[in-house]
């Protein structure tokens, strides 16, 4: 492991991760160190309130660059985006935001000799084509979104930033991330954490896809845990850089209810699927993550039902 950055940017601070990992980015690298941004501001939240706060929009690359030289930044985790549902219903702000940022923030780093980049991709990368059981590593990169578009994008330009430039940039697919700190930003698998939050408030949930729809998820710590430990991996063990797969758990909507109810027994689901259920079909059921295994060490810590006791726990507390 290498903790050789010192000044860290976050874009897109205020969303699902990056509040997350804003959080706990201060506490290994120390609490002024960490600076969290976003283009937009939120009320009593304990990112702006926690340490350095400044807004930021990263499809202005002037900003983003007279941010990195004002503020000293050495590492930048770049989590500003929009997601796969948003992205559909306005796929130009998708493009703008998701490729303008991305390439804004690598012309920084490059520029500015910023000595890491964390840049995340996702399971929307894949498509239709492409294999949906233990999706490899090395496959058909085909997506039907705009999300998933800008993202297999990403990934080639940041590992062109890599081999041009020598710039150490590094990203992994995400699947579905669940949490109970910061709702979702708009994507596909939001059913997966609306589901916790419906259960605890209100004992049902109307599911906007089947019931048999299996995705890869992950729960927040795990996520957490993996961009860290790819972030502080070392450069050299490295054969891929921005396009990891990362597994944790592979469930049906149908799965997580099932394992909501060994708590709330009279926990009751409609399924009642909408356009996302369109996506989430061409989307893999499983991935396959011996890469990120073998070059970094990856190892999820939390399965489906340790998952949903925590989740449940955590959401009673917020709002019982
Ligand atoms: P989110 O939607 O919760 O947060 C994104 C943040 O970006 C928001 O706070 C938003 O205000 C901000 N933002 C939007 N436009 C911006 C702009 N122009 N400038 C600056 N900030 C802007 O997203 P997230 O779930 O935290 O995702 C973080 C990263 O992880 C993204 O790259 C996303 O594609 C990826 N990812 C997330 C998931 C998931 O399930 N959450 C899964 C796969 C990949
Ligand atoms: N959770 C994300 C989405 O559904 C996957 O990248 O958009």
């Amino acid at each position: 492991m290498t903790k050789d950055f010192k000044r860290i940017l976050v874009t897109g601070a205020l969303g699902q991760i990056g509040s997350e990992l804003t959080a706990e980015l201060r506490d290994r690298y120390g609490r002024d160190n960490v600076i969290a941004s976003d283009i937009k501001t939120v009320k009593d939240s304990t990112v702006m309130e926690g340490g350095p706060w400044t807004l930021l929009d990263v499809t202005d690359a002037d900003a983003v660059e007279k941010t990195v030289i004002e503020l000293d930044i050495d590492a930048v985790f770049h989590m500003a985006a929009i997601l796969s549902a948003t992205g559909e219903q306005n796929p130009q702000l998708c493009w703008k935001v998701n490729m303008d940022g991305t390439i804004n923030v690598l012309e920084a780093a490059r520029k500015h000799e910023i000595s890491r980049v964390i840049i995340p991709s996702s399971i929307a990368a894949f498509g239709p084509e492409t294999p949906r059981k233990d999706t490899p590593q090395e496959t058909v990169l085909r997506p039907k979104t705009m999300y998933g578009v800008t993202k297999v994008s990403g990934e080639l330009v940041c590992d062109y930033y890599v081999r041009k430039y020598g710039l150490d940039v590094r990203g992994l697919r995400y699947p579905g991330i669940i949490s109970s700190e910061t709702l979702p930003g708009g994507g596909t698998t939001d059913y997966a954490v609306d589901i916790y939050y419906k259960a605890v408030q209100e004992g049902r949930y109307t599911c906007f896809v089947r019931e048999d729809t299996m995705l890869p998820m992950m729960y927040m710590p795990d996520c957490i845990k993996a961009t860290l430990d790819l972030a502080e991996a070392d450069f050299g063990s490295l054969v891929h850089h921005s396009d990891f797969n990362v597994g944790a758990l592979s469930v049906t909507a149908g799965d997580i209810a099932g394992s909501i109810r060994k708590h709330i027994p009279g926990f009751s689901v409609d399924y009642e699927p909408d356009y996302r259920q369109a996506i989430a079909d061409t989307w893999p059921m499983s991935v396959d993550d011996s890469a990120a295994r073998e070059e970094w060490g990856w190892k999820p810590e939390w399965d489906l039902d340790s998952m949903t006791a925590d989740m449940l726990e955590k959401l009673r507390d917020k709002f019982l």
